[in-house]
């Protein structure tokens, strides 16, 4: 049996992840895989009391450290528990946002250095990378006036419109690096035409893989 592939969803606020995820993962079983869904932070037990946390408006004295540890306090248990599991049983995860997000939001949101965040990626989230990522981009402003019109906002959402433009930045400098792994969407459309570059990209990469192996 082949080994399942880890997909993950990545983007500012407000580029749309929810829908762009139940497509993907649609997709995927409609070409015959089996595959399961998960987020971060959040997907175990733990995981969903640590996003419980880190999102609670309360936590204002939370330092960055802090913030980055229990992002990967979060991803260490996920990826046990949950995604070398499924990956070695042959079945697909779909994950909304992985560690590029420590990078973009903990990294160059929160001046942690890169060399410490890989640290952490290599023995907490024991070397996995996925193997595709989607990149749905959307200028801040229109992001964050779609995540506010959505409601209460939660501690990230409070942000600086800054905060997020470094956040912007550096998810589109690391697709610019890996342009292979990191697929870039624009999200600034409808629902449709994301949900039609996210069928497309998903099929291109299954086919690659069944050509591969
Ligand atoms: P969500 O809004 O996509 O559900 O994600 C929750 C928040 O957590 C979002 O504002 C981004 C943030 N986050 C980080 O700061 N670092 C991380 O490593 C992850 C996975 C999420």
């Amino acid at each position: 049996m082949s080994r399942g592939a880890l997909v993950s969803l990545e983007g500012g606020e407000g580029a749309g992840k929810s829908s762009a995820l139940a497509s993907l993962r649609e997709r995927i079983e409609a070409r015959g895989l089996g595959v399961i869904a998960t987020r971060e932070p959040g997907g175990t037990p733990l995981g969903e009391a640590l996003r419980a946390l880190v999102l609670d408006k309360a936590q204002r004295g939370l330092c960055a450290e802090s913030e980055l540890l229990l992002m990967f306090a979060s991803r260490a248990q996920l990826v046990r528990e949950i995604v070398e599991p499924a990956l070695a049983a042959g079945t697909w995860v779909v994950t909304d946002r992985f560690t590029d997000a420590s990078y973009a939001y903990q990294g160059a949101g929160r001046g942690q250095p890169a060399a410490r965040i890989a640290e952490l990626e290599r023995w907490a989230a024991n070397g996995l990378v996925p193997d595709l990522t989607l990149l749905l981009d959307v200028p801040v402003a229109l992001g964050l006036a779609r995540a506010h019109g959505r409601g209460e906002v939660d501690r990230f959402e409070q942000e600086q419109a800054s905060f997020f433009e470094r956040v912007r930045s550096a998810y589109r400098e690391r697709a610019a690096v890996e342009p292979r792994r990191i697929r870039v969407i624009d999200a600034s459309r409808d629902i449709e035409a994301v949900r039609a570059d996210v069928v497309a990209a998903i099929d291109a990469f299954v086919d690659l893989r069944a050509g591969g192996s």
